[in-house]
């Protein structure tokens, strides 16, 4: 099982008389990429900055590797959708700003020049890198208002990105985009979570958890390997509120693993988009608080292990194979009967794993 690297627990928040959250619980494993989804309003900018810390819940803890935060902290990035480059810096610097600060002080800079000149050497090469791989290595030298909106989104995930927060916060970041922009924004976070993939299978790990706010359904289950639906219309009179007591976490599965480079294939993902409408959308259909909440649940272990797999065709095509050699062997040998047995077990997991799929 993934390492956990977030952890709500029993968050609460409100405003006077409006509440908001209601009892969010969540455990986002380390290398996840989770979509969270909900009805316009329900909270999730809200739970976003409880867990950022600027807006810190009024009950429950947020942890981020096992220690409670209660403020802004540079393990966790956070893009908005309208995100405000520095207007008088180029892409480039608006990518290396961020870490020059960190790494210098005030008096640095007056006291140390030739020091700072080497480390604004250094983070001016690696903003270039980021903004090259995130097809921006010809916009370098380039102003924001020279840039459209799709390269500034992109600049301002690479501006978050060289700070390499363990946990990095999208909300909304594309929902100012048009629908071609948007699909290269989210090939941009596919090859994120390849990397993680990569970087797991030579025994590393995984750089890049994101936790991204969408209104977009066919986004959500495109970029994540999890979705989780925010929302207001639940069971809530089942737990012996009179009044909705805020929005929770009703929704929380598994999402297909698409690959960047794979066709887009919307048809495949029409009943899951028909289920998070139903359950975390449809005002008239309210689900217990539970009942859809299975990403752990469900068997952690092959969630996860499903999660993992972004090569999940190559895997399963060996998986298959040894199947296969497994299932001749029992033939093969009557006395292997158990051994069948826990093949047909595989085989129906198997099955439910291409349901997921
Ligand atoms: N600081 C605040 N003070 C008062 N009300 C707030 C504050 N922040 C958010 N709200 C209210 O909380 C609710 C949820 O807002 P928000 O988290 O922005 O929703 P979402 O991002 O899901 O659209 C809204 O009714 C909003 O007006
Ligand atoms: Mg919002």
């Amino acid at each position: 099982m993934s390492e956990i690297i977030l952890e709500c627990d029993g968050i609460r928040q409100w405003f006077g008389d409006l509440k908001v959250l209601h009892d969010i619980n969540l455990r986002v494993g380390r290398g996840q990429i989770v979509a969270l989804v909900g009805p316009s309003g329900c909270g999730k900018s809200t739970l976003l900055r409880a867990i950022v810390g600027t807006h810190p819940p009024k009950a429950g803890e947020v942890r981020v590797n096992n220690e409670v935060t209660r403020s802004p902290g540079r393990n966790r990035g956070i893009v908005y959708q309208h995100y405000s480059l520095f207007p008088f810096l180029t892409a480039q610097e608006n990518v290396a700003i961020g870490p020059m600060l960190d790494r210098t002080t005030l008096l640095d800079r007056m006291i140390r020049p030739l020091h700072c000149r080497a480390i604004r050497k250094e983070l001016l090469a690696e903003a270039d890198a980021l903004l090259t791989r995130f097809k921006l290595g010809a916009a370098l030298e380039r102003y924001p208002y020279q840039l459209s909106g799709g390269m500034k989104q992109r600049v301002a995930i690479a501006q978050a990105l060289i700070m390499k927060p363990e946990i990095l916060l999208l909300d909304e970041p594309f929902g100012a985009l048009d629908e071609a922009t948007r699909e290269e924004l989210q090939d941009m976070l596919l090859e994120l979570y390849g990397e993680n993939q990569k970087i797991k299978a030579e025994g590393g790990v995984p750089p890049h958890t994101i936790l991204i706010v969408t209104h977009e359904l066919n986004e959500a289950i495109y970029v994540s390997n999890r979705i989780l639906g925010l929302s207001q219309y639940w069971r809530y009179e089942d737990e012996g509120f009179a009044e909705c007591p805020g929005a929770t976490l009703i929704y929380d599965m598994a999402a297909p693993v698409v690959h960047a480079d794979k066709p887009r294939e919307p048809e495949k993902f029409v009943q899951q988009r028909h289920e998070i409408r139903n359950v975390v959308f449809a005002p008239a259909e309210r689900y217990k608080h539970d009942e859809y909440v299975r990403f752990w649940a469900n068997d952690a272990k092959a969630n996860d292990a499903k999660a993992d797999d972004a090569k999940a065709d190559d895997a399963k095509a060996d998986d298959a194979k040894a199947d296969d050699a497994k299932a001749d062997d029992a033939k093969a040998d009557d006395a292997k009967a158990d051994d069948a047995k826990a093949d047909d077990a595989k085989a129906a997991d198997a099955k439910a794993d291409d349901r997921l799929d």
